[in-house]
Formats: C-alpha cells, structure tokens, sequence
C-alpha cells in the first residue's frame, strides 16, 4: 500500500457518486475503475451520496432507493471489495448531516454562491426548482462527507474540483478559528479518465441521454453501437475516413486492445474495413469487458438482501470512523456529551472559587501566611481553570486535595498533557519562578500582585522548548529561574541565568535566547484544550 511519508497508515481515499441509477460507461471509465484500482493502495471510502440527490429530486424521492441500490450493485460489480474498501450509505451515516449543519455556521453565504457549479447547474436544470437552501448547501454538505474522514486524497473528475476547493477552504477557516487542526486539507485526486463519447458522439452524460450503460445487454449495446454516426464520414464504403474524428474511433481507442485499434485505424484510413465490421469490432471489446460486471451482477441481484446487509453493516463501520471526528468537533462547539468541568460550575460549594481572579473577596485572604496563599491560588486554579481540560481525571473530583506533595508535581490534563503549575509574587523587577528541571508540555505561571491580583499565563511548550533545553543543560538538575516580567503593555519571560555571552554575535541565537513574549497568553486557556 502507498504510504503516505508523514503518516505510519496507508493514506486515506474518499469518494461519492449520487445515486442516479445504473451507471453508464462514461461512469465506469471516468471513475468507477480507478476506484476499484485505489483499493490496493489506500485505505478507501466509498459511499453513495443519497442525500445530495434529494438537493435535486426532492420533489420525487420514490426512486432514490432503487437507485442507490443499483449503484451499489454496479460497485460490487466492477470489483469494488467490501473487504478492502468502505462502502456505505451517505445518509446511513447522520454525522455528515451533523457536520454539514455545524459547517453551515461558518460557512460565509458568498463562498456557496461562488461555486461554479451553483449558477451553472442552476441554469442547466430546468423544470426544477433549484433556489433552495439545499441545493445552495450542496458543496457544503459534499465538504463534510470528504473532512468528516479526514482523508488525504478525493479522487474526483474536473467538474469537482472547484467543490475539492471549497472543502479546503473550510477546513482552513474552521482549523483557524478553533485553533485546533482537526481537518486536513486534502487533495483532489484527479482521475486521468479517457473522452467516452455517447451514441450521439458528445460526451457520455445520462443528461444528454446518449449512454451505453454499464450493465446493458449485448442485445441492446449491439444496435445502439451500429447505429452510431461515424461524423458524417465514409458516406461510401469506398471513401477513407479518419478515425481521430470518429466517435467509433474514440470508443476503439478506450475499449479495445490496442492491436484491435490500430488494425482498425488503418482499415478506416484506407477504407478497406467497413464501418459495420468495425461497430461490431468495439461492440465486442466492451462486451468482452463488461460481460463478467454482468454475470456478478445478476449473482447480486438474486439475494439483494445481502447486498443490503452488507451496505448496512458498511455504513455503520463509516459512522464509527466519522464518530471519532465528530467528538473532536463537538468538544471545539462546546457540544461534547460529557459533563465535564461544567459540573464544577454547578457546585455551589465552589462558589467562592469562582469569582474570577479577585481572590480579594475571599474573607480569609488576607490573614494567610505566604506559602499558604500560593497553596491557594494553586488550588484555585486546579479546581477552577485546569479543570477544564483535567475534570475527568480522578484526582480532580476531590475539592481541595493535600498540596503538600504536588509543589513541584505535574498536573496531568484529560489529553494527557504534563502541566506545571507555579506561582510567583511580585518583586522590583518582576516575578521570579523556579521551574524543575524537568519536562512539561504546558507551563501555568500564576503572577500575583500584592496580596490579590492575579495574571495567569498559560505557556504551551513551542514558547520555551528550545531556551529551556539549553538552560537545563547548564543548570544540570537545579531548578531553572525564570523571569516574567511586564514592559509597557506587553509582557515578556526571560531565563535568567542563560550567559549572555552565548548569544553575543549570533543574532538568531540571541533571538532564540533572548525574552520570549507572552502577552497572548495572558489568561488564555486554549493551550490546555
Ligand atoms: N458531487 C459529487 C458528484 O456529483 C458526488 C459527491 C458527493 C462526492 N459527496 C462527495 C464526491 C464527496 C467526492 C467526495 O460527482
């Protein structure tokens, strides 16, 4: 399986196809059998998009089954493997429902009514009424069928590009305004697929009705090949023709083998074949190539139960891969399923640790001795700000845990992030913190002015990591001493014992050594998240 470098997993696929009905060769050519190609280098989604039909056929839903059905079948029956491949329902999965209404609230309306697609589609489709708010939302909703995977690649035709496009778009703006990278942004996957003209030589499309469809009869193909136009060529049998303008020539060109269409060109541009001899000649390529898609799919067809079986259990296995999405995604709406930390909000035992940072309100503040009002604040913010990220660990459910043992002890959050926690008063030139020398993944430095007030950082690693490594060199296992101190507006944190020496003469050395701004951290949580 192709690897992708940056991942230990085979890279991830996904594709959807509405539910049209029997596919056609234009289909099968243009993206079916590169699918079933995929398969034996990616981990591979393959749905049908039942819901997208409903954006066009809302008005009559009676065959969206049936037609869904029927493409599965063609699926199955060009070799798309339920072993290998996912390949399920879309509207079996109702977290894309979900995801698509959570896209739709950061979702600027411009960028829908800019998808090409929109306008053109809106024009082309006539006798239904395209001006709904579904059908608007149709590359939206085809956003999150493709995130809700989280897959690499979506191996599409060119028409789908610009929809490829939109669903980057969204991932870009929900990644940064949650800061959080949920989505990756994936890649169209464009499918090198050969012209297939259709029986009136324009592109095979089931809107021109001019298709061959993939599990037509030899009775049927026969004719409707034999009755193609040669584009107005060989008029006489007599008369040379030139088969690169000939959508008989095309067909050889994408069914036959290349031997067959090459003796077939020549026999064209020299007019000894016939144009009957050379209809039946591609008839039977393709009926060469579809004759085994047939025989499964009357096997398929005579226990559709199974078929529907299998799309079920398939659909299911999808939502519990889309699942594990949506948890991310709803923990980042503040609609995730547990309680949490919000059970803390409703305690009124801990009310008076609620009240924000004013500690002044506390009665007993003031008659503390030192080291037990950093005990305090210590506490305060385990119970009342890490606790939004640790309130699931044990530890956490107990109010007002001995602090003895945790002065230099990590708290451990609910992802498993070490987090220091450390305070400091101030002093002529600001606060002073010792760090153990020891590695966490977040610092928590409480500054308190005076008695009461209090600024709190929260300093994710990236801030530190590299002035930090250095320090601990020097400082072999002592406690390092950090400085945080506030110039102006801003706010800065410097290693106090790092030589300056060090840096002298390397600027991107003294930048790496020198202080480090943490005005953006001042009171923000987010780095616990
Ligand atoms: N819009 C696609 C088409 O018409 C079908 C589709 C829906 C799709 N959701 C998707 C394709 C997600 C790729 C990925 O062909």
């Amino acid at each position: 399986m192709a690897e992708d470098p940056t991942l230990s997993s085979p890279a991830r696929v996904l594709s959807g196809m509405r539910p049209t009905g029997k596919l056609h060769l234009g289909n099968y050519m243009g993206a079916l059998a590169n699918w079933v190609r995929l398969q034996d280098q990616y981990e591979c989604y393959f749905f049908i998009a039942d819901w997208h039909a409903l954006t066009t056929d809302y008005a009559d839903p009676s065959r969206i089954k049936i037609n869904t059905l029927d493409v599965a079948l063609d699926f199955l029956a060009a070799g798309l493997d339920p072993e290998r491949s996912t390949i399920f329902i879309q509207s079996h999965v109702p977290q894309h429902a979900e995801l698509h209404l959570l896209f739709s609230m950061i979702t600027p309306l411009g960028w829908l009514e800019r998808v090409p697609t929109y306008k053109e589609q809106q024009q082309n489709i006539t006798g239904k009424d395209l001006s709904t708010y579904g059908f608007l939302g149709y590359p939206l909703l085809q956003a999150a069928d493709i995130l809700i995977y989280q897959p690499q690649f979506v191996p599409v035709g060119q028409d789908q590009v610009a929809h490829v496009e939109l669903t980057r778009e969204v991932a870009r703006r929900f990644n940064s305004l949650y800061k959080t990278p949920v989505f990756p942004e994936p890649d169209a996957l464009l499918t090198p697929s050969p012209k297939v003209p259709g029986t009136d030589g324009r592109k095979m499309s089931k809107s021109y009705g001019n298709t061959i469809g993939l599990s037509d009869s030899p009775a049927l193909l026969g004719p409707k090949i034999a009755s193609m136009s040669t584009n107005g060529q060989r008029i006489r049998q007599t008369d040379p023709g030139d088969p690169d303008l000939c959508p008989i020539g095309d067909l050889h060109k994408v069914f036959s083998a290349p031997e067959l269409a090459e003796e077939m060109q020549a026999g064209c541009r020299t007019a000894s074949i016939r144009c009957e001899t050379c209809k039946s000649a591609v008839a039977r390529s393709i009926v060469d190539l579809v004759s085994p898609i047939h025989e499964k799919r009357r096997e398929l067809e005579s226990r559709i139960d199974e078929t529907w079986q299998m799309l079920r259990a398939q659909s299911a296995k999808a939502a519990a891969r889309a699942e594990e999405t949506m948890v991310s995604v709803r923990e980042v709406f503040d609609l995730s399923r547990d309680l949490g930390s919000v059970r803390r909000y409703f305690d009124t035992s801990a009310e008076e640790m609620r009240n924000a940072h004013d500690l002044s309100r506390q009665s007993d503040w003031w008659n503390l001795e030192q080291d037990q009002r950093s005990k305090l604040l210590r506490d305060y913010w385990r119970h009342n700000l890490v606790s939004r990220d640790v309130a699931l660990t044990q530890e956490s459910n107990r109010v007002f845990t001995s602090l003895e043992r945790e002065l230099e002890e990590p708290f451990l959050s609910a992802k498993k992030k070490r987090v220091l926690v450390t305070t400091a008063r101030e002093e002529e030139d600001g606060w002073h913190f010792r760090i153990p020398s020891k590695s966490y993944e977040v610092w928590t430095l409480l500054c308190w002015h005076g008695s009461f007030w209090l600024d709190d950082f929260v300093v994710p690693q990236k801030f530190y990591a590299q002035p930090f490594a250095r320090a601990r060199k020097l400082a072999k296992d002592k406690p390092i001493h950090l400085r945080v101190w506030k110039q102006g507006e801003d706010w800065k944190m410097e290693f106090a014992d790092l030589p300056a020496s060090e840096a002298a003469g390397d600027a991107v050395a003294a930048q790496a050594l020198g202080p480090i701004d943490i005005t953006e951290l001042c009171s923000s949580y987010d780095p616990l998240g």
